[in-house]
């Protein structure tokens, strides 16, 4: 919505939540207190505030002056009920469409922009146009279009400004010229796809599903390249140099994690099952399957590198968020492969740049173990990498974050206790740098003979 404001100043963009919260961080004097970090977003945002673009909790007037209202809530598997474990939690959409349907005015134009299984823009309209009393006395009219969000996060300002496409899915000519007419701002026409509804809402199904599938596809491949000495970077070069396969999405690393990946393909495994497509849906869920095996592979490896047991060692691990360039923690590999180690009896000296000891502690919740009133398990949060390595017995590089690439590994190396071991789930300890390293040394797909 931010970039939206910004490429069309006579445009004016109002963002509503329920959330008192979240607004006021949002209209924060101090830019740093945003409840989102996104590289760009800041200067975005202080271009355009109070401009043409709002943050607000009047959620009433905000529908009621709009002439274009996006449902951007969030769409969670549902973790009870029918379709519990697999299905989208629909409850903010349709409460969402319950609130237009009450407070809009005239024409509105309603754009799904959540992530939703496919056939939610049906459920939208019906809610929409259920409420005939209200509509014949106000002469409310709706239209609803699909127009799912690619960009990722880390680079959402860029995906944004220059996306591979923008899809509008919908039937009513009108709507569909209106959204375009915001995109062709700055978006060459060729880039806009118009399509079906429900083609548009599958894409974006498909869109995750194919991308996660990718990384499901090297990350097991980067398993059998530790068996057979193979190298994976070598294999990925090699693969990527085929234009038919491409470069893109081959890095191995601990396993995909953020918001949308999981509950995409559990989505879609769902929609299969509910068609009857069993033997789609099995193929769809290993996808999920090997993730949860990569993970786990990991923290078991390490418990096994380190003598087959971690109790009581002193662990650095670096990284947090599910990628680089973000504090988004949700579905982060580190969240598991953190809890396994505790679990185990590790002390865990967690850092990550930019994800805060407070947002790891919701995502781990225990600080320390005990049994039998001995304290068996623990972490902390560290802010100096060195003084965390030394004495340590372990580092555990979960995130791709440049700032671990440029550390001195080096001299991390020699403040280790030996014997000792570097893990780099990333793969992004170069060979030049592995020479000096004075550490027993496992990098995911590496070949494990050489080491
Ligand atoms: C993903 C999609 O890339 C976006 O197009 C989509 O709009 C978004 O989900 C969404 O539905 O909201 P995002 O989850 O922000 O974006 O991040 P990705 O860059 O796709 O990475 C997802 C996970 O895969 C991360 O944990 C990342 O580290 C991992 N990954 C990615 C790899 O392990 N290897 C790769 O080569 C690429």
């Amino acid at each position: 919505m931010s970039v939206i404001a910004d490429n069309c100043p006579d445009i004016e963009v109002t963002l509503v939540d329920i959330d008192h919260k979240k607004i006021a961080a949002w209209n924060d004097k101090n830019l740093s207190n945003l409840p989102i970090f996104e590289p760009g977003l800041k200067e975005v945002v202080s271009r355009n505030r109070n401009k043409n673009l709002f943050f607000s909790t009047d959620i009433e007037n905000s529908i009621k002056n709009a002439d274009m209202v996006f449902i951007s809530v969030n769409t969670p598997t549902k973790n009870k009920g029918f379709g519990a474990g697999y299905a989208s939690d629909l409850k903010w959409v349709e409460s969402c469409a319950r609130q237009v349907s009450k407070y809009s005015k005239g024409h509105t134009i309603i754009v799904e922009k959540s992530t939703v299984p496919v056939k939610t823009a049906e459920l939208i309209e019906e809610i929409l146009v259920s409420n005939k009393k209200v509509k014949s006395v106000n002469k409310k009219t709706f239209s609803v279009l699909s127009s799912p969000e690619f960009l990722a996060e880390g680079t959402a300002i860029k995906d944004l400004e220059n996306p591979d496409r923008v899809l509008i899915g919908g039937s009513d000519k009108f709507a569909i010229n209106q959204l375009k007419d915001i995109y062709l701002r700055w978006i060459p026409e060729e880039k806009i796809l118009l399509t079906n509804i429900w083609s548009s809402e599958l894409s974006k199904l498909i869109a995750n599903a194919f991308l996660a599938q990718r990384v499901s596809s090297i990350n097991s491949i980067s398993a059998l390249c530790e068996s057979t000495g193979a190298d994976i970077k070598e294999v990925v070069k090699a693969i990527g140099s085929d234009k038919r396969i491409g470069n893109k999405f081959l890095s191995p690393g601990p396993g995909f994690g953020g918001s949308c990946f999981k509950k995409d393909i559990l989505n879609l495994v769902y929609l299969c099952r509910f068609y009857k497509l069993d033997t789609v849906a099995e193929y769809w869920e290993q996808v999920m399957l090997i993730n949860n095996w990569q993970k786990q592979r990991i923290s078991s490896l390490v418990v096994e590198k380190l003598y087959g047991t971690v109790s009581n060692k002193k662990i650095l691990m670096l990284g947090f968020s599910f990628k680089s360039n973000t504090n988004d923690t949700r579905e982060s590999p580190a969240i598991g492969i953190a809890k396994d180690l505790i679990e185990n009896g590790a002390e865990l000296l967690l850092n990550d740049p930019k994800v805060t000891k407070n947002q790891i502690e919701k995502e781990i919740g225990i600080r320390e173990l005990e049994i039998d009133k001995i304290s068996f398990g623990k972490w902390e949060f560290v802010n100096d990498i060195y003084e965390a390595s030394t004495g340590a017995d372990a580092v555990i590089l979960i995130t791709d974050w440049d700032k671990y690439e440029n550390l001195n590994w080096e001299k991390i190396s020699n403040l280790l206790r030996k014997p000792s071991w570097i893990f780099d789930t990333r793969g992004i300890i170069t060979d030049d740098l592995l020479q000096k390293i004075d550490s027993n040394f496992w990098q995911v797909g590496y070949p494990m003979t050489n080491s």
